[in-house]
């Protein structure tokens, strides 16, 4: 007696109720059932116009389709892990409606090819969703880099306070990688935007076919060109996870400042109440938590594109039960980034800039040497050796708590006699940002040059 399973023909004995739970992945990859109708509905669409069945059976399972898409919609479809799969549940449930009819359905096809269709069309759908969400927070970012062009803050390198840069300016660095990161999802809907269907198990079929008319009934741009590359391909997956842990490396940098910057020592930003959270014992605590949750989830990110990443690597072509590990990893990371992207504009839009802070910051803190040393290079001393001078100067500043705004004309005189007044001038840390106007510097002009650029792109005004 054959199994009861749809490929049980040629099985005599049953799995073990263990074997079958072992092999379902129905708990996770019901989520593409909504594309799993669509690639049925193209494929039986496709497989009435080239008369590969008749009209009549085709449109019977056409309307067995649509009423199981109203089913879903409402909520009403069960799936069984006896069933294995979000392919084998739904057949199961258009025989339930049309009767045996519906076998006609997997004429000339596979669930390789159609397990990869749901997944392109899935990542498809939702790539448009994530670069939408990025740009939102771009929106976000540019809004506060134009309220705080002028705003100057320590500018760090190895986090010791470098030179003085413009709040604006350290917004629009975030923004270029936030940019890049849409160019990338942007690539990776080319690399999605092809259709497996057709492929069938592996080497294609004999029947007579149509993959450009499938291909276009889904909105693929164009069918792939090799069958065993179309059912064996997860680029696009990989390539989303990659893509997301590279954002989700940008987000959590962002999320490190915000929570260094709010803290008691820093204190350059206080973050709105709607994102923060109290202690249970602690009642003065405002917990910067959604930041720091942000950060921490771009661990469960890279784990994604690690555990695909490692799935795929030794997999001879073309299908293996393997590549069923390829689904959870992507609906994750769509399930966190989207929100994470969402929750840091929140936070970017709504969080208070301590502008007197950040410029307090930047008072008695040496980050004006480097002007000095300019300063000295225009006046003719060679650059390593006025570096050294400053250095020398910086030292015994720190030993006597005096600045380089306080040392006095006489003494600077002494180094170098044509040093004048306006060395003050230059050393006040708004002047060295506004000065610092070469080509992306931080000198603001610069920076609303960026801001003009950045909204361009975001087509906002
Ligand atoms: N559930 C399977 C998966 O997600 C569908 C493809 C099964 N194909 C096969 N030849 N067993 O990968």
């Amino acid at each position: 007696m054959p199994t009861s399973k749809l490929w049980g023909g040629r099985f005599q004995e049953s799995g073990s109720a263990a074997v079958d739970a072992f092999g379902a992945s129905i708990e996770f990859d019901q989520l593409m059932a909504t594309e799993d109708l669509l690639g049925s509905l193209a494929h039986v669409k496709m497989l009435k116009k080239q008369e590969i069945i008749p009209a009549n059976d085709a449109d019977q399972i056409v309307a067995g389709l649509h009423a199981l898409q109203d089913d879903l919609a409402a909520g009403k479809l069960t799936f069984t892990v006896a069933n294995e799969d979000i392919h084998m549940n739904l057949e199961a449930l258009l025989t339930e409606k049309i009767g045996p009819v519906a076998g006609k359905l997997h004429t000339a096809r596979s669930r390789n090819d159609q397990v990869a269709t749901d997944f392109h069309l899935y990542v498809k759908e939702r790539l448009p969703k994530v670069i939408a969400a990025i740009k939102d927070l771009q929106a976000a970012l540019v809004k506060q880099a134009e309220a705080n062009v002028e705003t100057v803050m320590p500018g760090y390198t190895h986090l010791q306070h470098a030179q003085p840069i413009s709040y604006g300016h350290y917004l629009m660095a975030y923004f270029a990688m936030l940019q890049r990161d849409v160019e990338r999802f942007e690539f990776n809907q080319q690399h999605t935007d092809l259709s497996p269907l057709g492929a069938a198990a592996l080497a294609g079929t004999t029947f007579p076919i149509d993959r450009e008319f499938t291909a276009k009934e889904l909105g693929f741009a164009k069918p792939y060109g090799n069958s065993l590359d179309a059912v064996s391909d997860r680029d696009f997956a990989l390539e989303f996870l990659s893509n997301a842990a590279i954002l989700m490396v940008h987000l959590s940098r962002l999320c490190e400042e915000i929570i260094l910057w709010s803290s008691f020592e820093f204190n350059y930003l206080e973050l709105s109440d709607q994102y923060s959270t109290g202690s249970s014992i602690m009642p003065q605590k405002k917990n910067p938590d959604m930041a720091e949750l942000i950060r921490g989830k771009s661990g469960r990110i890279f784990g994604n594109l690690m555990g695909l990443l490692t799935v795929m690597k030794g997999l001879p072509l073309a299908y293996n039960k393997d590549m069923q590990e390829d689904k959870e990893g992507v609906f994750d990371a769509v399930k966190t980034i989207i929100p994470a992207l969402k929750i840091m504009t929140g936070m970017v839009e709504t969080a208070t800039v301590k502008k007197e802070q950040m410029a307090a910051a930047t008072e008695r803190d040496f980050s004006n040497a480097t002007e000095l040393a300019d300063y000295l290079a225009v006046r003719g001393v060679p650059f390593r050796q006025a570096h050294e001078i400053v250095g020398e100067l910086v030292l015994k500043g720190l030993q006597t708590g005096v600045t380089l705004q306080e040392i006095p004309l006489e003494e600077y005189q002494r180094i170098l006699p044509t040093i004048g007044e306006d060395v003050y001038h230059d050393l006040q840390a708004k002047v060295a940002v506004a000065r610092r106007h070469s080509q992306g510097g931080t000198g603001f002009e610069e920076v609303k040059k960026q801001i003009k650029a950045g909204k361009k792109l975001l087509e906002v005004e």
